[in-house]
């Protein structure tokens, strides 16, 4: 049995020139997680709690758990001093650390605390994605929004939890994806899923089909060919959504199958956010073997300009991607 803490040193001694300060961000991350989890275990207790007026409900408890979630992370980012400045679905600017510490280190993170949050209410998956940079400004001075304003291709770690029917983190730093599941007697990660590979094909289509007459002709075109009966291609395809995209992303991960979210006639750039939802997303599925894409560019190639901005997003198993961007190219081309 390999705990996530053993794993993370085992990389890191694998390169020779490596200060452990990543190691220890991600340490920073793994308890963030398990204190998010906790949080999430009990939210159907709260108002039972509450009236009972038992001592050990905080103020906290009854925060909405995406700024709950935003709080426990920020806070242990800043805790170990290993990050410099971080950005948040939660908050309209970026936070910077002053500690003389954390501006002399060098990491950036980006995240989205609590993705999928209207499902918490419906005892539903969700989950926290994460993405981490090397800053661009000088090691000392605070840190600044170019920072964090980098294409997706230079990160240098991504990864998500998944509070679903047992917790997961699933990570990656370029050097294939792993995947660590937490006994919740103990609240310790461990290694249940060694790089894994995305299947080059699979039967699943994620979407939120009620937004259909809104969708370019390209993704409508291809949503029939999922529902074609053609017994050889194993088809029709069978439709999943969650709406989490951390769990609709972890399903189709691990069975193969296809996650689009377009653009919509109301939406011209879809909805997700490209730097702390699509990017670490799209960092894990190439080193999986899969691809992601906004419909015709790599994801990880955009040069973002906004820290909220959204993109269409295109993300699965290569052989169905490569089949959705030919009838986008056909059916909806850019230009
Ligand atoms: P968040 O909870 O962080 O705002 O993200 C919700 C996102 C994503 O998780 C999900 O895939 C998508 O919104 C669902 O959107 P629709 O309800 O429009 O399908
Ligand atoms: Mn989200
Ligand atoms: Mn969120």
């Amino acid at each position: 049995m390999i705990t996530l803490g053993e794993y993370i040193i085992a990389q890191q001694n694998e390169y020779p020139k490596a200060t452990g300060e990543l190691s220890l961000l991600l340490s920073s991350i793994r308890l963030a997680a398990k204190v998010v989890n906790r949080e999430i275990n009990t939210a159907g207790l709260v108002d039972i709690i509450g009236v009972t007026g038992l001592e050990n409900v905080q103020g906290e408890v009854q925060q909405k758990m995406d700024l709950f979630a935003n709080n426990v992370f920020k806070s242990a980012l800043e805790a170990r001093g290993e990050v410099c400045g971080v950005a948040s679905e939660e908050e309209e600017d970026i936070i910077i650390f002053d500690s003389e510490r954390s501006v002399n280190s060098k990491y950036v993170v980006l995240m989205d605390p609590l993705d999928g949050s209207s499902n918490i209410d419906v005892n539903v998956s969700i989950g926290t994605i994460f993405s981490v940079y090397q800053r661009l400004s000088p090691l000392g001075e605070p840190v600044v929004l170019d920072d964090f304003l980098q294409p997706g291709i230079r990160q240098v770690a991504a990864g998500y939890i998944i509070y679903g029917s047992s917790t997961m983190l699933v990570y990656t730093t370029g050097n294939g994806v792993h995947g660590f599941t937490c006994d919740p007697s103990l609240g310790v990660f461990y290694l249940s899923h060694e790089n894994i590979q995305i299947p080059v094909t699979g039967k699943i289509y994620s979407i939120n089909e009620g937004n259909y007459l809104k969708f370019p002709d390209g993704v409508k075109k291809y949503l029939k060919h999922c529902q074609e009966i053609e017994p050889a291609s194993n088809r029709p395809y069978t439709s999943r959504y969650i709406g989490s995209l951390v769990s609709d992303f972890h399903r189709n991960l691990l069975k193969g199958g296809i996650y689009i979210y377009p653009s919509t006639a109301s939406a011209p750039k879809g909805k997700l956010r490209l730097l702390y939802e699509c990017n670490p997303m799209a960092f894990l599925i190439e080193q999986a073997g899969g691809r992601a894409s906004d419909g015709f560019n790599r994801i990880m190639t955009i040069e973002p300009t906004e820290l909220h901005q959204r993109v269409p997003f295109f993300c699965g198993s290569s052989e169905m991607m490569d089949d959705v961007e030919g009838m986008m190219e056909k059916y909806s081309p850019q230009h």
